[in-house]
């Protein structure tokens, strides 16, 4: 995963094998080109996927890739596992090569999943303080009630991490049907917070991270690029206002 944004100088310098004196010579006489724009400035910030060339030589041109991928139950979200297939196993080996996963689902945990190259973007979208929604539909042993909504609004103390739960909603469907909205994604949280009412999680599906839903068409274990369009959605609300 790289999500470096290194300054243009001092990535050439390496890149060529050259001191930052020749570099400067080389953008002065015009010879470097950032995402198609002549660059003179060696101070400037270049990110993993801008686009290099000197001359007509292509220094770096890696393409930004998102994916989602509907994860069936019993594989890790993990690049690598000794025991078991992980989420990159069912990618096409081309696809898989540099990816990671942006947000894990637990193994016996189904449904949308993001994967992509691009830390940066991972990062924004796990940030606490941007809030995502992720929205899970959870089946139980026993049946729930109007205790579990209120808990789940009020949070709840997590020990072991020394925080409290930020508000979350949960909607009864049936009687051991719910649909939860975390804005956070704390180590097995749902899985814990319905462990405080002695009640066990059976089944639990993401079904849509911010305003962007699983692609209903795609079957367990296979994946997609994203479009421009989803792309967009998963910062809006969901369901749509
Ligand atoms: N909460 C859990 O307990 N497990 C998941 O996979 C996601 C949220």
């Amino acid at each position: 995963m790289s999500s470096k944004h290194a300054r243009l100088d001092r990535f050439l310098s390496q890149r060529l094998g050259q001191s930052r004196r020749e570099i400067q010579h080389l953008l002065a006489a015009g010879r470097v080109q950032v995402d198609g724009v002549t660059a003179r400035d060696g101070q400037q910030r270049i990110g993993p996927f801008s686009r290099l060339q000197l001359d007509d030589q292509l220094l770096q041109a890696r393409q930004a890739r998102y994916l989602m991928l509907n994860k069936p139950a019993g594989v890790v979200s993990a690049t690598w596992d000794s025991r078991h297939a992980t989420v990159i196993d069912l990618l096409d080996n081309q696809v898989g090569d540099d990816l990671h996963i942006a947000g894990r689902l637990d193994f016996h945990s189904t449904g949308l999943l993001l994967l992509t190259n691009d830390g940066d973007w991972s990062r924004q979208l796990s940030a606490p303080e941007n809030r995502v929604s992720k929205h899970y539909r959870v089946t139980l042993e026993k049946p729930i009630n109007e205790e579990y909504v209120d808990a789940f609004a009020a949070g709840m103390w997590f020990e072991y991490e020394g925080i409290t739960t930020r508000p979350a909603q949960l909607h009864i469907v049936a009687e051991h049907v719910a649909d939860v909205v975390l804005t956070e994604g704390r180590y097995h949280q749902i899985k814990r917070m319905f462990g405080r009412f002695g009640n066990r999680v059976l089944t639990l599906h993401r079904s849509a991270i911010g305003g962007l839903q699983l692609d209903p068409s795609l079957r367990p274990g296979a994946s997609r690029f994203l479009t421009a369009a989803e792309m967009l959605a998963i910062n809006a609300d969901y369901p749509p206002a």
